[in-house]
């Protein structure tokens, strides 16, 4: 069965939802409205019961089936979108543009909130399904970990969420295709911030300074030796300095330097690893130099890894409604995600949707494709109403 042909009536009113969150993006926390707007939405629906301020501004729905799960049955899922924007002026110049200078929903989060929206109104109608259906729309998932915050107040438990599913949609995956894969599905992120302080003097008399310039330069490339000299060829990670700071003047060596930049890696060990390495070097290069070299490596978001037969199953659920042939294993991507935390709280899946040939994520022309409703939205259902089967 393709599509589910409920979804196909409700499209307008999902894009319509879409659009006016578009219009109005939020950072982070700060998704007052937009949460606003979804607690109403589900208290419209029926839902069981809506939450507020979890995670700060989370918002959570319970929708019951029609039927009590069987015994040892899975009696829980939840279903996550997120909410926020992205401090990006747009530049699309559609109808539904932003409204707020300087913030867009550049991440598609606003479709990912309006299908999941769209399957909890279909589901709080119909009920198909034996036990709970617990939609989760999460604040601060560009940096602000609100995944994690949302854990932290008793999400899970509260819930009594057994299994957990997410979503994204997919720039450059077509309309109707679904990408996935088990295990490693996004990096996990690690930032680097060094301070270097050298000695500053005159660019004639070299010999009496610590160049931070040159210490910054030798710390870089001596970085780039860690993924291409210390980890095994068949593992992937990135280490990028994007950071450099130094000097006002053609004539002055700079007494400081600043440089940051991020990690990229997939596995717990190679992440220590690099995370040693990194260190490693820094303490080297300022015994080679004299510099005194301030290494603050912080950790971000854990790898996303989709456990194996939640995936086996979201991959038939999208087989289902796209066509086997529109069902595609990826490869890892090294971009992050903090639903990796909800993978880490419980077993389950996350998965791309395809956006078509749009602008890349964070892209100022980014749109969400809302040709990908139906899709997205029939995964959601068909992904319920499969996992809590009623008999
Ligand atoms: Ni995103």
């Amino acid at each position: 069965m393709p599509i589910v042909n409920r979804v196909a009536d409700l499209q307008p009113d999902i894009q319509a939802w879409r659009r006016v969150i578009h219009e109005n993006p939020e950072l982070l926390y700060d998704v007052h409205r937009t949460a606003a707007f979804v607690a109403d939405r589900l208290r419209e629906f029926g839902c069981d019961e809506v939450a507020t301020g979890l995670g700060r501004t989370g918002v959570v729905g319970v929708i019951k089936g029609k039927q009590q799960p069987g015994k040892g049955e899975i009696k829980v899922i939840g279903l996550r979108a997120d909410m926020d924007a992205l401090p990006i002026e747009e530049q699309t110049n559609l109808p539904h543009a932003s409204k707020i200078s300087g913030k867009m929903h550049a991440c598609g989060h606003d479709g990912h909130t309006a299908m999941l929206l769209g399957a909890a109104r279909y589901l709080a109608e119909t009920r198909n399904f034996a036990g709970d259906a617990v939609v989760i729309f999460q604040p601060a998932e560009e940096g602000g970990a609100g995944a994690a915050a949302m854990i932290q107040d008793g999400l899970m438990d509260r819930f009594g969420i057994e299994q957990v599913y997410g979503m994204h949609n997919g720039p450059g995956i077509p309309v109707g295709c679904f990408a996935i894969r088990p295990g490693p599905v996004m990096a996990a992120t690690d930032s680097i911030d060094i301070k270097i302080e050298g000695l500053g003097g005159h660019a004639a008399r070299p010999n009496k300074c610590i160049d931070s310039v040159l210490v910054g330069s030798q710390l870089i490339t001596a970085l780039q030796s860690i993924v291409s000299r210390t980890i095994d060829p068949l593992e992937s990670a990135v280490v990028s300095i994007c950071e450099f700071h130094a000097g006002n003047a053609r004539n002055v060596i700079p007494h400081t330097a600043e440089l940051r930049g991020t990690v990229r890696t997939l596995t717990p060990e190679v992440r220590e690893t690099v995370e040693k390495r990194v260190h490693e070097v820094c303490e080297g290069v300022a015994k080679m130099t004299g510099a005194k070299i301030d290494l603050t490596y912080e950790r971000g978001y854990p790898v996303t890894k989709n456990h194996a037969e939640q995936t086996d199953f979201a991959t038939q659920v999208a087989k289902e409604v796209a066509g086997a042939q529109n069902v595609h294993e990826m490869p890892p991507l090294m971009g992050a995600e903090d639903f990796s935390y909800m993978l880490e709280a419980r077993p389950g899946a996350f998965i791309f949707c395809g956006n078509g040939d749009s602008a890349g994520l964070h892209h100022p022309a980014y749109d969400f494709n809302d040709e990908a409703i139906v899709y997205g939205t029939s995964y959601w259902i068909k992904l319920v109403e499969n996992r809590l089967a009623a008999s």
